[in-house]
């Protein structure tokens, strides 16, 4: 599996919490390195996180009214990546600031989230992820990991059933041995694929905090974004994992969770352990896999529990495959169940 870092989509860049007024942060996308900032006015941006001079990162610059201060010799950019002084040039010296510039990667913030596009153009007609219910509300948890494998096994790992009963066995979530026959239906969206609102495996005792009969409905899209939407009586619960490649062999996780019950924000100190271990057991699984995929070993996707895992290569290819062509994608599902033991 050759994995393929589609650019023309948005990403997961960072979480707005981690952004302050006045701060200037690194990460590395698609292994492109990456300035995010805020202005103390509000507004963030994301520039290559390189200065044209020497090649310092930016991001050991710091941010000065509405430019952004290399920290060598003090040249200044605005947001729009343009250079806007030069402190050690003489009046004599005639250097036109204008031809000196740092790429812009187009952001959008919205619900505590920057998303950003790393390719060309400015992705105005491709559509941000949204979270059901949750208005323009921050994420109550945030939590990013690392994963030692490439952007296309994070996502097959994240969307595959048949590993939660290995690497999720836990007295909270459920106990060994109970695996079940499983049926679900499944319906093509605008970037992915929906697997319809059902009841909630009996086996998983976290639902039964909720009250009520849960409704569950899990939306899977492209780049790798999974939504996971709770529903039960007049409550909800929103779950947002997002995978962004760091490289061709890294990928940042990160899960967010949104709840409209009062008193689960009071288990929030309770609740992130879980979180924490829950990510940590894939993270764990990972860095195994990784081990077996230095040989670059021939792999196979099998039967049903790895139908999804095929749909995001075919849509994946197709996404590509139009993007190239210039033409607007269109989904290649259909609607479909699948069977599997979980
Ligand atoms: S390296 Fe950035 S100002 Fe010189
Ligand atoms: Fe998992």
């Amino acid at each position: 599996m050759h994995s393929l870092m589609l650019r023309n989509i948005w990403y997961f860049g960072i979480s707005s919490k981690d952004l302050k007024p006045g701060q200037i942060v690194h990460r590395e996308i698609c292994g492109v390195p990456v300035a995010f900032g805020r202005l103390s006015s509000g507004g963030a941006f994301a520039l290559r996180d390189i200065c044209p001079h020497r090649g310092v990162p930016l991001s050991e610059g710091r941010i000065r009214g509405a430019q952004v201060e290399c920290c060598y010799h003090g040249w200044t950019f605005g947001t729009d990546g343009r250079c806007t002084s030069i402190p050690a040039l003489g009046e004599n010296d005639n250097v036109d600031l204008t031809k000196i510039m740092v790429r812009v990667f187009p952001i959008r913030e919205s619900q505590g989230i920057i998303w950003i596009w790393v390719g060309d153009g400015d992705g105005a007609d491709v559509p941000t992820p949204l979270v059901p219910n949750v208005g323009e509300t921050q994420p109550q948890i945030v939590h990013a990991l690392e994963f030692a494998v490439n952007i296309d096994h994070a996502v097959v790992g994240l969307i595959d059933p048949a590993h939660t009963p290995y690497v999720h066995e836990s007295w909270w979530w459920r106990r060994p041995g109970e695996q079940k026959d499983k049926k679900k239906n499944f319906s093509p969206s605008k970037l992915g694929f929906d697997m319809i609102s059902h009841r909630a495996s009996s086996n998983s005792k976290i639902y039964r905090l909720l009250g009520g009969t849960p409704e569950v409905e899990i939306a899977f899209a492209l780049p790798g974004i999974r939504i996971e939407h709770i529903r039960a009586g007049r409550n909800f619960y929103c779950g947002m994992t997002a995978c962004t490649p760091i490289d061709e062999n890294r990928t940042l996780t990160t899960h967010m969770m949104w709840w409209s019950i009062k008193w689960l924000s009071l288990l929030r100190p309770i609740a992130m352990p879980f979180v924490r271990s829950f990510l940590a057991q894939d993270q764990a699984v990972f860095a195994k896999q990784a081990k077996g995929l230095r040989w670059d070993p021939d792999l196979r996707l099998t039967g049903q529990p790895d139908q999804q895992a095929k749909w995001y290569f075919r849509l994946k290819n197709e996404w590509e495959r139009s993007a190239k062509a210039g033409k607007p994608f269109k989904n290649p599902l259909t609607d479909s169940t699948l069977c599997w033991r979980s």
